[in-house]
């Protein structure tokens, strides 16, 4: 069907256009973030010196042609900053976001997976058609290394200083010893962190993503730590003798195909007395208050089609809920049904997840 020319407002019309192709400018330049973290460019411009396409091959070995296209575009989209003479500069600010993998802004993590979620763009139209979802182990290694890239930071800079001391007398009991479970636990960096700083404890990781145990496995290796297993939620579930004193779940209950049950076998899991941590991301009951209050919505419906809400269909009857899904209302009421009879929001200022302290 042919538009009629009379419906179109020229002004408007530029206007649209305008937005639409913007979101093909976001997608090309975060595609160059990626290869740009991936050839390690941004840590080669950690310095803040501008430096043009010869200099930067120096620095790299890369061919300086490519790189010059390269630094074009990244002026040109104002994530690096021009500085005259085809010249180019990382700010502090672009150092700590996408060069600096130990300070907690650091971002790039979150442009790791994106050539994995572009693969996934071309087996969707069959999900659209039958309902059914990938799980997290569509995005191969690479995605499980992605993810656990883009969320390690907040791990390993805040959750050992700033969140367990505010979850009344967790600390103590980690300090004295005790069982901790973290459900969905990706590739173990907040078990890690934790083990680490909580020596008397035995933490155990439970995740059904294999590329995710895997990651878990190496980590843990490679941190040298005595005090941390990992299961597979399958075929080595959760115990049901209450033996746990902490439990936590970070970003996963979104996630799941069934969150009702493993809610359940939290319950069943923990210590009449424990305490249960859930990091989620802040969502609300409505569409409109979504894209009120959070300014990065589009992005993250989109991110719930790619891997959250697919996730969460991945099997049949799957409930779904997906990246903007779980708001506090539902996650009281679930809560509430599973068992638990304390509720308690935090609020740590975190830019995109909810905390919530529960306990039976
Ligand atoms: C966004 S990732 C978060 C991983 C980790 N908590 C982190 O913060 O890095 C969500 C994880 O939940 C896992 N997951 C989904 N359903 C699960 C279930 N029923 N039991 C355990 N893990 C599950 C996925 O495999 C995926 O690794």
């Amino acid at each position: 069907m042919s538009t009629p020319e009379a419906d179109l407002d020229p002004e408007r019309l530029k206007q649209f256009a305008k937005r639409v192709f913007g979101t093909l400018g976001g997608a090309m330049t975060a595609a160059m973030i990626h290869l740009g973290d991936r050839m390690g460019l941004y840590r080669a411009l950690e310095d803040g010196e501008a430096v043009d396409a010869a200099v930067l091959a120096g620095r790299t070995g890369l061919s300086e042609r490519w790189l010059r296209e390269w630094l074009f575009q990244q002026g040109a989209a104002e994530i690096l900053e021009a500085r005259g003479d085809d010249r180019f500069a990382l700010s502090a600010e672009g150092r700590a976001v996408l060069a600096d993998e130990s300070h907690v802004a650091f971002g790039a993590g979150f442009f790791d997976t994106l050539p994995q979620q572009m693969t996934i763009v071309e087996k969707l139209p069959e999900a659209f058609s039958t309902g059914i979802g990938l799980d997290y182990d569509a995005l191969g290694e690479q995605g499980a290394r992605g993810i656990e890239r883009g969320l390690a930071p907040w791990f390993r800079n805040l959750l050992v200083p700033l969140v367990l001391p505010r979850l009344g007398g967790v600390c103590e009991r980690l300090e004295a010893g005790t069982c901790v479970a973290d459900v969905g636990c990706g590739g173990g960096v907040a078990l890690l962190e934790m083990a680490r700083a909580f020596p008397a404890s035995d933490f155990h990781g439970y995740e059904i993503s294999e590329h995710a145990l895997l990651r878990a496995e190496a980590n843990r290796s490679d941190a040298g730590v005595a005090n941390v297993s990992f299961h597979h939620a399958l075929r080595e579930p959760l115990p049901d003798d209450g033996r746990f004193g902490f439990i936590t779940t970070f970003d996963c209950l979104h996630d799941m195909t069934d969150p009702a049950s493993v809610m359940q076998a939290i319950r069943a899991a923990i210590a009449d007395d424990g305490t249960w941590l859930i990091a989620d991301i802040k969502a609300y009951d409505s569409f409109e208050e979504n894209v009120e209050r959070n300014p990065m919505a589009a992005m993250m419906y989109g991110t719930s089609i790619l891997t959250c809400m697919s996730s969460a269909l991945s099997e049949p009857g799957g409930l779904g809920l997906g990246t903007l899904g779980f708001s506090e209302g539902l996650a009281l009421r679930m809560t509430a049904e599973a068992g638990f009879r304390h509720f308690e929001a935090l609020d740590f200022h975190h830019p995109v997840n909810a905390f919530y302290r529960v306990r039976p």
